[in-house]
């Protein structure tokens, strides 16, 4: 008989997502599917009233939380993302009439959209954070650079002429393009398409028309409204600590960065340049500042100050290990203020948890210099100490690397104690 609580592995990912309504807008490789949020509340936490997720991604855990009839908060330092989720939320809050009418709306403009565009100015304050940024990295075609300077003053009027939502809209279109018509690729991280690759370029012209059919689709299609409240309670996780709550927090569901260097800033730098949040390549640094360790280039010698000694035997042993073998000393370093930084939030969150909240945590291992970082057991232990005590680790996926060690992503069950458990 089927297990209706069974994981499904590919419910971790993104790819059950492709194909689901809304999310699929912006295809987030990063994010797991609405299944696994649906198969955890009914797991662990079916009569939850208040879930957090710290790292909200493209706001799966909270559309998931919706269904469930659970109010959710959450945390998300990326602004593009942040935008993406606003822009779910807006038009999913909407009644069916305004609903069809935004539909019927971005509908009309299909036919029109690159005519009428063709009609305005580049937009000359984004070319000149585009010099200032990227300096001469050349990431598009001067062709499809010039139609995107174009949309983006297209797009500002629109704003101006009090349509923000079918502005924001637009925007959504448009930068989850950016990556596929510019030289860049997203394998792993983001790299330049290599000949090959470019031989099958895609354009602006031919991708938008079919970005607002699909969101226009949407739109009609899904009757789902969003009836329960989603609250951004602050940008960055490691705040929480400073966050006012009226209630207390039922459940965390989320998904950390793993810690094997995916530079989440850089991976989307295309899209912040065109929300405007980059105006100069110091920017690109200060998000990777704000955001969890957890990439070597992500690490500054000063964080090292910052960094307490963890009551972990594991971390111990697997830091040693490191600065024997790594072939770059900032690896035990990114490894140390990963896990201080982990701490730092969820000491911060320990007194906004109702006694006994369950902490799901999708988390994956990693290899550095033949040396494996057991990143959710150093976890379960460096968060044992403040009142997390391990109930399960669930293996959802599992492969062989080049050295031969398994790599997991682990689903952690863990159970909060007030008082760590002591009356
Ligand atoms: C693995 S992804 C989460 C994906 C999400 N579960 C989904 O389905 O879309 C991790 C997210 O953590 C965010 N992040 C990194 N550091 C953060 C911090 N300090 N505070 C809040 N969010 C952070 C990243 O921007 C990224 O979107």
């Amino acid at each position: 008989m089927p297990n209706k609580n069974r994981i499904s592995t590919f419910d971790v990912t993104f790819k059950n997502s492709k194909k689901v309504p809304f999310q699929r807008w912006y295809p987030y490789i990063e994010g797991y599917s609405p299944n696994f949020v649906f198969n955890l509340i009914d797991k662990y936490c079916k009569d939850a009233t208040l879930i957090y997720d710290p790292f909200a991604g493209t706001g799966t855990t909270l559309f998931a939380s919706d269904k469930k009839g659970v109010n959710t908060i959450f945390s998300e330092v990326n602004p593009l993302l942040r935008f993406l989720i606003d822009t779910k939320v807006m038009v999913m809050s909407l009644s069916e009439s305004e609903r069809r009418k935004l539909a019927s709306d971005l509908k009309a403009l299909i036919p029109i959209i690159l005519t009428e565009v063709e009609g305005y100015e580049p937009s000359e304050e984004l070319n000149l954070s585009y010099v200032n940024t990227f300096g001469k990295s050349l990431y598009f075609e001067a062709e499809q650079y010039l139609l995107i300077l174009k949309l983006r003053s297209y797009i500002d009027h629109k704003r101006k002429n009090n349509q923000s939502l079918i502005a924001d809209l637009l925007t959504v279109a448009v930068f989850s393009l950016l990556l596929p018509v510019s030289y860049l690729k997203k394998q792993g991280d983001v790299r330049f398409k290599t000949e090959d690759e470019r031989v099958h370029q895609e354009y602006m012209e031919d991708l938008l028309p079919n970005k607002l059919e699909q969101m226009v689709e949407d739109i009609e299609n899904f009757s789902y409204s969003i009836s329960m409240k989603h609250t951004m309670i602050c940008e960055n996780a490691k705040n929480i600590g400073n966050a006012i709550l009226n209630d207390k927090i039922s459940s965390v569901i989320t998904s950390p960065p793993y810690l094997n260097g995916t530079n989440y800033f850089r991976n989307t730098k295309l899209e912040l340049w065109f929300l405007r949040h980059l105006k100069t390549d110091a920017d690109l640094r200060f998000f990777r500042d704000e955001a969890l360790t957890s990439g070597i280039n992500d690490v500054k010698a000063s964080y090292i100050r910052k960094c307490e000694q963890l009551n972990s035997t594991t971390l111990k042993l697997t830091l040693a290990e490191l600065d024997c073998n790594a072939y770059d000393k900032r690896i035990p370093l990114m490894a140390r203020c990963y896990f201080n930084e982990m701490l730092q939030i969820f000491s911060g969150l320990s007194n906004k948890l109702e006694n006994g909240a369950y902490l799901l945590i999708d988390l994956g291992d990693s290899i550095f210099s033949n040396v494996h970082i057991k990143t959710d057991l150093i976890l379960a232990e460096v968060l044992n100490d403040i009142g997390y005590k391990l109930e399960e680790r669930i293996i959802l996926r599992q492969r062989r690397s080049r050295n031969g060690t398994f790599i997991s992503q682990v689903l952690l069950v863990m159970k909060y104690y007030r008082n760590n458990g002591f009356i």
